[in-house]
């Protein structure tokens, strides 16, 4: 990582009107930052039908070489072929696979012949660059814990946002780190919930807290790979939407809706953008918590 020092967080202080119970800290960009080329890059976004997912896909085909590779895997076909349409628009040099796939019940094969697309697909440019984006997640039921008690829904949340991410990880990471001079970036697509508590929010809170923990091991593990956990910031988009309206705490649901009233949304597009930047500057230490305001 490119050298820094260390500033106390911002993000914390703003955006929802709860109590600030944490503090974490993250490393800043100093002079000389060398930035990162992204050249031929294979990439693979989950979640890519729709939101952040097909903003991220969208991003990357704007800034990576011609003969690079896009993977994008979700349940919903029509949502990755109008992903696709944004590719092939922002870089028709850029090659888009789309994976109708349910990440929540994937067997391990069919993830690893997911992987496998990657070298038989590019197969006429090597790679300088891997990325995976753990983008897919959802909010499952937002009722008090006291309220929760389907165990087939809590067991189904934490194989869709914990386990699919565990298994995923390791075929794709097992993979690149056999190719000698390519560079590795795994991105886990975070959330303010990872670091503070929300009322009604305990299976998302303990999910983005668990993947936020995964990816720190893992860049302690593995000092080849640059290890990034991003608060994309609330945005604009259907996630949002049914956090307004489902939220089980009143007076977070209500915080909520005044997010929305107050114009403080942000388009995924700009949000995709600043993670973009940080990845290319590489403004962080691997495995660091980064949020889109204190970018
Ligand atoms: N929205 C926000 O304000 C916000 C804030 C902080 C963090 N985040 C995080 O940002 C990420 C993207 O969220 P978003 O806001 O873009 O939400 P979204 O619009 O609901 O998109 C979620 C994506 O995940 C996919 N997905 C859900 N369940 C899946 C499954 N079982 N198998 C495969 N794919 C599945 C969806 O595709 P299909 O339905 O087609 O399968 C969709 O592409 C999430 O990790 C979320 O927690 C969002």
């Amino acid at each position: 990582m490119a050298g820094g020092k260390l500033q106390p967080c911002k993000c914390l202080r703003l955006r929802l009107q709860v109590p600030l119970q944490y503090q974490h800290c993250h490393l800043m960009m100093s002079d000389g930052v060398k930035e990162l080329p992204w050249g031929v890059s294979w990439v693979v976004v989950t979640g890519a039908s729709k939101g952040l997912g097909a903003a991220i896909c969208e991003g990357v085909a704007g800034v990576v070489a011609p003969g690079s590779v896009i993977i994008g895997v979700a349940r919903s076909q029509h949502g990755l072929d109008n992903t696709q349409a944004m590719v092939h628009k922002a870089n028709p040099d850029v090659k888009f696979i789309s994976i109708g796939m349910d990440l929540e019940t994937a067997s391990k094969e069919e993830l690893q012949k997911t992987l496998d697309k990657l070298p038989q697909v590019g197969q006429s440019s090597r790679p300088t660059r891997c990325l995976l984006f753990h983008n897919a997640g959802s909010l499952g039921n937002l009722v008090y814990l006291r309220d929760l008690k389907d165990q087939d829904h809590i067991n189904s949340y934490f194989r869709l946002n914990i386990g699919s991410v565990v298994l995923l990880n390791a075929l794709f990471i097992d993979m690149m780190l056999k190719q000698p001079d390519v560079s590795i970036d795994v991105i886990n697509i975070s959330s303010l919930c990872a670091v503070q508590p929300f009322k009604s929010w305990g299976l998302y809170c303990a999910g983005k807290a668990s993947r936020d923990m995964l990816f720190k091991v893992l860049a302690e593990e593995e000092p080849r790979i640059r290890v990034l956990n991003y608060a994309p910031g609330p945005l604009d988009n259907e996630m949002q939407e049914t956090a307004r309206s489902a939220t089980g705490d009143k007076e977070l649901r209500s915080a909520f809706a005044s997010l929305k009233d107050e114009g403080k949304l942000i388009p995924c597009n700009v949000s995709v953008n600043k993670l973009l930047n940080i990845l290319k500057l590489h403004q962080f230490k691997s495995g660091d918590h980064v949020d889109y305001y204190d970018a």
